[in-house]
């Protein structure tokens, strides 16, 4: 059997296992959109606090009562001069072409994750996704992202949360996990955090084979995946390090797992799916030329600028610019000019050369 396969998550039914990972500050909802079409089968959008979700409801567009006003292109949210509100808008809507993704949550208290969850239903997400892996300070010092493996009855009271939301207002859709291998060397957990999510109704659980002291260096252990996938009923997914097309087929092949994430190796590479597939089906793949990645460039900006303006857009679009040209001859003359574009029209005629 081929390793790119159809993924039961619950009830949610995925067509392929190649998905987009969570990476704050780049999977805002053009980039899924562009991910999508290259071939991702499902996404997941950065992390969001639980709290300032229901805080700041408005920010996030979920005031608005009728759904349809929600759907990319008649967001009553891109009209709005609000800049802060259409980026918070931009990073959990779902993206055009996006036919399935998740919403990622973050949060200590189960309280918050619960009135999060039960507000989210305009968005009509597929998933909801909880966050306990982030390394980053300002989240583990509440307790929340990867502090949640310190005690994983954490995980189980978040979990069980989102749950109940889920089936009384997101009509029973698929609660997930994304855990880390452990706190540290010495505190390695994840099959232990992995259980307690899933007794308490998880439908799938993410495993990036990394330790919170390790944050992203350092390589990931494959074989927790492998392990994990011997332990748990439901699919695992894997995440770490997978850079390239056969890394992922490698991660499939060794650790058994249901499905695969790309993070680092999808920004400013969306190609990374289609080829993947090619790989997986075929034995074979092609690099993207240089006018796709620049086509690529383009349709980013074009659907960024439509939800956050076009002067945000062009600013926003200089670090996803370095991810698209890397390695690409001729890339640091590019970045270089890039630096100072404020325009759609100065990307366009950078690229043209
Ligand atoms: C800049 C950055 C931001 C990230 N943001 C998130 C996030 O919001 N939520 C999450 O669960 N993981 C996040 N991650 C972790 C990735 O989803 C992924 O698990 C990790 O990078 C390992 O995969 P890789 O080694 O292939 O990049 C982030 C990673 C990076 C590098």
């Amino acid at each position: 059997m081929s390793l790119y396969r159809p993924v039961k998550i619950g009830s949610l039914e995925l067509p392929g296992n190649l998905f987009l990972a969570p990476v704050a500050g780049y999977t805002d909802n053009a980039f899924r959109s562009i991910c999508a079409q290259e071939g991702a089968c499902f996404s997941f959008t950065e992390l969001v606090s639980a709290e300032a979700l229901y805080r700041n409801i408005e920010r996030y567009g979920l005031s608005v009562p009728q759904t349809d006003s929600l759907s990319p292109s008649s967001s009553p949210l891109c009209d709005k001069k609000n800049k802060a509100n259409q980026a918070a808008n931009n990073l959990i809507r779902r993206g055009e072409n996006e036919k399935r993704y998740a919403i990622q949550l973050f949060g200590a208290q189960s309280e918050s994750i619960y009135k999060a969850a039960s507000i989210l239903s305009p968005l009509k997400p597929d998933a909801l996704d909880i966050n306990c892996g982030c390394p980053v300070p300002k989240v583990v010092k509440n307790g929340a992202g990867s502090a949640m493996m310190k005690d994983p009855s954490c995980i189980g009271k978040a979990v069980e949360a989102a749950v109940r939301a889920s089936r009384e207002s997101l009509g029973g859709i698929p609660v997930t996990v994304k855990i880390r291998s452990g706190w540290d060397s010495s505190s390695i957990n994840y099959a232990q955090c992995a259980q307690t999510a899933v007794d308490a109704g998880a439908a799938m659980v993410t495993l990036h084979p990394r330790t919170r002291a390790q944050n992203y260096g350092g390589r990931s252990d494959w074989t927790h995946i492998t392990d994990l996938v011997s332990r748990i009923k439901v699919p695992v997914t894997g995440s770490g390090d997978l850079y390239t097309p056969e890394d992922a087929q490698k991660m499939l092949k060794e650790t058994g797992c249901a499905a695969i994430m790309f993070a680092r190796g999808a920004m400013g590479n969306p190609f990374i799916f289609s080829q993947t597939r090619s790989l997986l089906e075929t034995g074979a793949w092609q690099p993207a030329p240089f006018s796709a990645r620049t086509a690529a460039v383009m349709r980013h900006l074009e659907t960024l600028a439509a939800c956050i303006g076009e002067r945000t857009a062009c600013l926003e679009m200089r670090k996803q610019f370095c991810a698209y040209t890397k390695g690409v001859p001729g890339g640091a003359a590019l970045r270089k000019k890039a630096v100072h574009a404020e325009t759609i029209e100065e990307y366009r005629r950078i690229i043209a050369g």
